[in-house]
């Protein structure tokens, strides 16, 4: 791996992974590479699908690979688009990504070439843990069986 922490091999994949892009109705192409605590790395591209609610982000796509592959502590993702200028992950992606990364560096560039990088605690505060909210055994607080009334 390079001096660069695997910076330019993360680009590399994203922007191959971008060029992949099944973007028939937006035209707007995204391809995304993350970066597994082992160093490994994994591209993925949109999808889009006829029925528009169906399609896959970028980012998610990743995600599938990376988990695929045993990847289960993400520690950076690199976004790149058609875009002009940087794009930041949608709202379902950064929730995605905060299951393997809580603290990752999302890193995103645009066709200008501008860079930004954010802590994804930045970009999702508060993030969702559903073990935050589910009663332990035996401490008198588990829903009862009828549910709410
Ligand atoms: N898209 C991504 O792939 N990642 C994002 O974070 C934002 C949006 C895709 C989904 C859709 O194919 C297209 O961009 C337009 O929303």
């Amino acid at each position: 791996m390079a001096s660069d922490d695997g910076l330019q091999d993360l680009r590399a994949e994203a922007t191959r992974a971008m060029e992949k892009a099944y973007a028939p109705y937006s035209g707007f192409r995204v391809g995304a590479a993350v970066q597994t605590a082992e160093g490994t790395i994994h591209g993925g591209c949109n999808v889009e699908n006829a029925s528009f609610s169906v399609t896959m982000c970028a980012e998610r796509v990743a995600i599938g690979a990376a988990v695929r592959s045993g990847g289960r502590v993400l520690r950076r993702v690199y976004i790149c688009s058609t875009s002009r200028e940087p794009v930041p992950p949608c709202g379902v992606c950064r929730q995605a990504l905060s299951e393997f990364g809580p603290d990752l560096e999302v890193v995103s560039e645009g066709r200008d070439g501008r860079v930004r990088t954010w802590p994804l605690g930045d970009l999702l505060p508060e993030q969702f843990r559903l073990e935050e909210h589910v009663p332990s055994e035996g401490d008198g607080t588990e829903a009862s069986v009828e549910g709410p009334s």
